[in-house]
């Protein structure tokens, strides 16, 4: 994985709970340092990827350029996540990433909160922004090619704690057409801009593995 000076969530490229193998109260290096949080990431390589790629390709609504106060993109965000509702090709894309996704579940639930795609032209790129408290968020790279692409940039959430400041520490992994990266949805993203021909897509979503209680249940009066 590459990152930046510092960065290094554990990336789990097999799912399932990480186990500490460390006490973090107790261990530390020989200068003393420990780390008593860990930042969970997860990556997966779809299986099937070919067969997946076209079903996705084809079930993928017609390139759509929406111009924002910032930045302009391919998305289809703004048609669903915004409006509370899923797009067409949920349904297909939650047969292919469940598997995924239940990696990382406690129990046997998940709930979908927005799904979106996003294609960057040469120069178009996506700001650095997160997903809000919502628990999960994740990206699968549908048109992607390594030699010309560049992935996800995470930002560290915690900066140099003491001393004079100095470059913000990033987190990038190293990624291939068909792999799929959850991560942490309050952790601030961007997608560096496309500097070659070649379009760049992807597919994102938000989710929670905690059930939730409806806002009432009984009524007491
Ligand atoms: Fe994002």
């Amino acid at each position: 994985m590459a990152s930046g000076k510092g960065f290094n969530p554990k990336v789990f490229d097999k799912g399932g709970v990480p186990k500490r193998d460390w006490n973090p109260h107790q261990d530390c290096s020989e200068d003393g340092v420990f780390h008593p949080f860990d930042l969970p990431f997860y990556k997966f390589s779809l299986e099937n990827w070919e067969e997946d790629k076209k079903e996705i390709l084809d079930a993928l609504p017609k390139e759509k350029l929406v111009e924002t106060e910032h930045e302009n993109i391919h998305t289809d965000f703004f048609d669903y996540a915004t409006k509370d509702i899923l797009p067409p090709y949920a349904d297909l894309l939650m047969d292919i990433l469940s598997p995924c996704m239940s990696k990382v579940m406690h129990r046997e639930w998940i709930g979908l909160c927005a799904m979106w795609y996003q294609t960057e032209h040469k120069y178009q790129s996506h700001m650095l922004h997160n997903h809000g408290t919502v628990g999960w968020s994740s990206v699968l790279y549908v048109d992607y090619d390594p030699k010309v692409h560049t992935a996800t940039r995470f930002l560290s959430p915690v900066g140099v704690v003491v001393g004079k400041g100095g470059m913000l520490d990033w987190f990038q992994p190293k990624v291939k057409e068909g792999d799929y990266i959850i991560f942490p949805s309050n952790i601030a993203h961007e997608a560096l801009p496309n500097m070659s021909d070649v379009p760049r897509t992807i597919i994102s979503c938000n989710f929670q593995t905690t059930p939730m209680f409806p806002l009432k249940q009984y009524s007491t009066k």
